[in-house]
């Protein structure tokens, strides 16, 4: 049996992240959170570059340093290849070929949405085959069929805003500070999810579409604060709940279908999204009800971090799928 020892990096938007694996098991996994951008309310790309530049030396020493493993015992680096922004992808993939130049050591190129999914692979409990992956981020809201680790099609898919755009942008109307999925998931626990009603987005197949359900939010809240000019202050605990339910009822109507349809019932969630407190919660009541089998990351691997690049890079070493030196980035990176 191989034990493969690598270390991973993340820089596909704005967390700069190394982490070290071996034979399969996380050693570490350092995550930093660019600050930079709270004061834009969105992250700012150029800035992310600047600041993954700055960060990824220190990142790396400490994921090094963290799992106690030395430059000389590692057998592979891997790196995001895509998808995500070109010049915050550029950093880690730059600085991934020259470590493996350097080391003389084998490069692996990791897709970030595949990564994802593989996070369920870090701890215990793991999925069986095949099961149903809803991945939910800040760039993509997918339902991918997982045959084996490196074996998925993706089956739906939004065809204009990823869900986790939605939680952002609403914030943002509401005026909540960034980041706004996290802050409009706080507010939403306080809140009556049947306050008000929004359209649930209503797509062909297992495809999602969010920019309606943004719309409406736009106009409500604009008649409203004509009526009231204090309509949000008065009621944004319950305006929160109201659309993070509408979100989490057009996520899993097609999540239910495509269940459905395929007999799977080992249903995982993954990215950013699965963050949410009301997701996971509505997810699991409706597991034990109906017999599914629910896969939920610990919250630390469901945003970004280098962690799931490594147990990607983990079954890509043991198939022997490496990257050459002359790899670059892909921002729309696809699989
Ligand atoms: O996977 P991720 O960290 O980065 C991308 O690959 O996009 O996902 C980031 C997205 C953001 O839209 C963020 O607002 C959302 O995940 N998010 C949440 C929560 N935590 C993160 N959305 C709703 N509720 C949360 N608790
Ligand atoms: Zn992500």
């Amino acid at each position: 049996m191989i034990e493969p020892t690598i270390l991973a990096i993340e820089s596909s938007c704005d967390e700069t992240s190394a982490a070290v694996i071996r034979g399969g098991k996380v050693l570490s996994n350092i995550v930093n959170t660019q600050a930079v951008h709270e004061q834009y309310g969105g992250v700012v790309p150029e800035l992310a570059s600047r600041a993954h530049q700055q960060n990824i030396i220190p990142v790396v020493s400490q994921a090094l340093l963290t799992a106690n493993v030395a430059k000389s015992e590692l057998n592979a680096v891997a790196f995001t290849r895509g998808p995500g922004l070109l010049g915050a992808l550029l950093v880690g993939c730059s600085f991934a070929k020259s470590f493996a130049l350097g080391l003389g050591i084998p490069l692996i190129e990791v897709n970030h949405m595949q990564a994802h999914i593989l996070a369920h692979f870090i701890d215990d409990p793991k999925p069986q085959f095949p099961f149903l992956c809803l991945t939910v981020s800040g760039g993509h809201t997918q339902i991918v069929l997982v045959k084996d680790h490196l074996d998925m099609e993706i089956i739906g898919q939004t065809t204009d805003d990823a869900v986790g755009e939605a939680f952002d942008k609403t914030a943002k109307m509401l005026g909540l500070p960034y980041p706004g999925g996290p802050m409009l998931d706080k507010m939403a626990a306080q809140g009556n999810p049947n306050a008000f009603e929004f359209p649930v987005g209503n797509m062909p197949e297992y495809n999602f579409s969010f920019s309606g359900i943004k719309t409406s939010v736009l106009y409500f809240l604009r008649d409203k604060t004509k009526e009231n000019p204090d309509f949000v202050q008065d009621n944004l605990v319950d305006i929160c709940a109201s659309v993070q339910q509408t979100l989490i009822k057009t996520l899993l109507k097609k999540l239910k279908q495509a269940s459905r349809d395929l007999g799977i019932r080992e249903i995982a969630i993954a990215g950013g999204v699965s963050a949410n407190s009301g997701l996971r919660k509505t997810l699991q009541e409706y597991a034990a009800k109906h017999n599914w089998n629910v896969y939920i990351p610990a919250f630390q691997y469901c945003t970004d971090n280098a962690g799931m690049i490594a147990m990607a890079a983990h079954y890509q070493y043991l198939k022997g799928d490496f990257a050459t030196q002359y790899v670059s980035p892909d921002p729309r990176l696809k699989f």
